[in-house]
């Protein structure tokens, strides 16, 4: 078994680059199934989900030839199939968008119920909702989602709930639909604009996107282009509280600073310095930061996908922090985990609060989702002592040579392989 060996209580800094974004990367290339033509993406990120989506993609019969780690040529002529495997499309999310990719191209789609982080009930009832409305039947037999349609047509629809899934599934199958198709009360996360700017390079109609009201008017065909995805503004959140966290003094490169607005307004209510340039980031640390509290929303507002790395840095800021999951309903199973580092913080239903203290200390940990990881990760650099950290397999789905980066801002982190059996053993005898 793998995992993270982290001394903590080195200051970053330094300078890092960060990577593409993944949550656009895991909706367009599911939608490349739309493109009757060949398609080329670059700055992909090189993280599992991208792997496991071009997997899937290479089954359905799509020919890939990765041209670097981080640029793609896929030709979707030869897709035949509209069944992804079950073993692949349950480890990751993303793959309910090949339900509106393989609607929307050859109107039928068999797509396993999809996988990925825990945080509660993750229910699509406004996916399915929105292709009903348009003229698909969609049945759920024995875990798997059964579409088709004789005819997709565009429509009006209005999501109960402000969903970045459905708001892109229902963008993907609206995209070869005859007709017009309204999204009302869309997500407006940058990864939206950027998902509706690739299709639109491909040759969709795509307008709005950004606002709460998106209109899809369907074309014949897409055909293929080159597009390069926009940088991750989760994963550059991620370094900006892992700076903080550590005292530390780090460039942030190859960011979108108005994407960063949310968390940089934060940071910088708690103390941290924080510079802008045109496509980069400068973060200073000063001695004292003190607490603050965030509620969770959709873009523009503070971003769930930062809640665990922030709740992370609360825990060492002078005074009390309320921080309020409204996104998700059960986002805090880390919580337990920090504690044993010695964090104080108390849950009150979607509330943690949090009482800083002047230091954690390294503890074994294990990471239970993707950014409960990185919020660890970040918790052990900032500890006294040494963290081990598990669970790595929720890193790697989703950040691009995470302890690299931490390595080169001289984070003392190395990725170290434990034997299970020893450390079993281990256990027992104490
Ligand atoms: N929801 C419904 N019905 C639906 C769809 C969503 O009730 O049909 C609810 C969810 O239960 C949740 C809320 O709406 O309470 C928002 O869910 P959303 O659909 O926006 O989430 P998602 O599309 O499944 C994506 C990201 C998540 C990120 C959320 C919110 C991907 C693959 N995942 O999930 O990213 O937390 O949007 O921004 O894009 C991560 O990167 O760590 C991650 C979990």
């Amino acid at each position: 078994m793998e995992k993270l060996a982290i001394i903590g209580g080195k200051r970053l800094t330094g300078e890092v680059e960060i990577s593409g974004a993944k949550n656009a990367a895991v909706a367009m290339l599911p939608a490349t199934v739309l493109i009757d033509g060949i398609c080329t993406i670059d700055n992909l990120p090189d993280i599992k989900d991208v792997n496991v989506i071009l997997e899937i993609l290479d089954f359905l019969g799509a020919k890939i030839e990765r041209l670097s780690p981080h640029k793609v040529r896929i030709d979707g002529r030869t897709i035949k199939s509209d069944q992804p495997p079950f073993e692949l499309a349950c480890k990751i999310r993303a793959s309910y968008y090949l339900i509106g990719s393989l609607l929307g191209r050859f109107k039928e789609a068999r797509v396993p119920m999809p996988g990925g982080c825990n945080f509660g009930t993750r229910p699509i009832d406004q996916h399915i909702k929105g292709f009903r409305s348009m003229g698909a039947n969609l049945e759920i037999h024995n875990g798997i989602i059964d579409a088709h349609a004789e005819n997709l047509f565009g429509n009006s629809i209005y999501l109960d709930i402000v969903s970045v899934g459905a708001t892109l599934n229902l963008m993907f199958a609206a995209c070869l639909a005859s007709g017009t198709t309204r999204i009302e009360n869309a997500a407006k996360e940058p990864h939206i604009v950027d998902v509706a700017n690739f299709l639109n390079y491909m040759g969709a109609d795509i307008k709005g996107a950004g606002t709460d009201v998106i209109r899809i008017t369907g074309v014949e065909k897409l055909s293929g282009g080159e597009y390069g995805i926009i940088p991750d503004q989760i994963e550059a959140g991620t370094f900006m509280i892992a700076t903080a966290a550590t005292g530390g003094e780090v460039t942030i490169k190859n960011v979108i600073p108005k994407h960063l607005e949310p968390i940089s307004a934060k940071l910088q209510e708690i103390g941290v310095e924080i510079t802008e340039f045109d496509d980069s980031l400068h973060i200073r640390t000063p001695h004292h930061l003190t607490g603050t509290n965030i509620k969770t929303l959709p873009y523009p507002g503070f971003p769930t996908d930062l809640q665990p790395q922030i709740v992370a840095l609360l825990s060492i800021c002078e005074g009390v922090s309320v921080v309020t999951e409204s996104v998700w309903d059960n986002r805090f199973q880390y919580i337990d985990e920090i504690k044993k580092m010695g964090a104080n913080i108390k849950t009150d239903g979607h509330s943690a609060i949090i009482q800083g203290v002047h230091r954690l200390t390294g503890a074994p940990v294990k990471a239970t989702d993707l950014r409960a990881g990185a919020a660890l990760a970040i918790a052990g650099l900032a500890a006294h002592g040494r963290t081990e950290l598990s669970g790595l397999e929720s890193i790697d789905r989703g950040y691009s040579h995470f302890e690299d980066k931490i390595r080169a801002l001289g984070g003392q982190i190395a990725r170290i392989t434990v034997d299970l059996k020893n450390e079993i053993a281990d256990e027992i005898a104490n």
